[in-house]
């Protein structure tokens, strides 16, 4: 079964009293929720989520699992603070940090290694999008970032158009519906038919209380990563809801 899953990306934002906006989140039993907040609120967010049937994410990690690597976060380490997903390849660390896809390939390997799920970020870019090469993008960086061995248990991929992301532009549903269908499609034939119509396909960019539960009638699209709605649970709540009622 195709799990519903509503993630959310903290980003460089939050605090520890913003910690207080998981306890007011409603995360209902048919519904995975996830909450991605900076590393150094992993273990605290982690205490709070149990109580409140929500799971814990971190933004990153590194490839190694421990070593020389002065600022890093390994996924080991993200295991030991309780979370349980780990977001890898993010457009704001493809683009700011150069990260490549054999590097998100290392990285989602890592948190395979640690037993956490990665969800995994693909997404093209507006120069893409109007040069029509989006669904080659989206081919090169699926093959190229996905290790061997996707399950549904330890992948999630997250289908976000960087010219979406913070600018409140949102892709129109058909072109939402094509890239999801096309995700699903390359899945299948890399994973087989049984291992990719489980794993859950998340559409991010400027989903919102008023575009979300239009965005979640397409067919391919079992959830969302959600940036600055996420941060305040009257906000991210509405869009677990709508996501519940798809
Ligand atoms: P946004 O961010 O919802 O603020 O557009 C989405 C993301 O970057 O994951």
């Amino acid at each position: 079964m195709r799990r519903k899953l509503a993630a959310g990306n903290w980003k460089m934002n939050g605090s520890s009293a913003a910690l207080a906006e998981l306890s007011a989140l409603a995360a209902p039993a048919d519904c995975t929720v996830v909450i991605c907040p900076p590393a150094p609120l992993l273990f605290r967010a982690a205490e709070i989520g149990a109580e409140n049937s929500l799971h814990i994410g971190a933004q990153d990690c590194h490839h190694e699992n421990g070593g020389a690597f002065t600022g890093d976060v390994s996924a080991p380490m993200i295991a030991d603070a309780g979370a349980s997903y780990v977001i890898v390849g993010h457009s704001e660390r493809r683009e700011a940090c150069n990260e490549r896809n054999r590097d998100v390939r290392a990285k989602a390997k890592a948190t395979w290694a640690a037993g956490l799920t990665a969800i995994l970020c693909i997404g093209e870019s507006l120069e893409d999008r109007e040069a029509d090469n989006t669904l080659d993008i989206i081919a090169g960086q699926l093959s190229g970032s996905v290790p061997n061995g996707a399950t549904a248990d330890n992948l999630v991929v997250a289908y976000e158009p960087i010219w979406a992301i913070g600018t409140g532009k949102v892709p129109t549903l058909d072109q939402i519906k094509e890239v999801h269908d096309f995700i699903r499609a390359e899945l299948t034939e890399r994973f087989g038919a049984t291992v990719a119509n489980d794993i859950s396909l998340l559409y991010g960019g400027s989903v919102k209380p008023g575009n979300a539960a239009e965005i979640f009638q397409a067919e391919n699209v079992d959830g969302a990563l959600v940036g600055g709605a996420s941060l305040k649970a009257d906000d991210f709540n509405p869009i677990i809801a709508a996501l519940a009622a798809s």
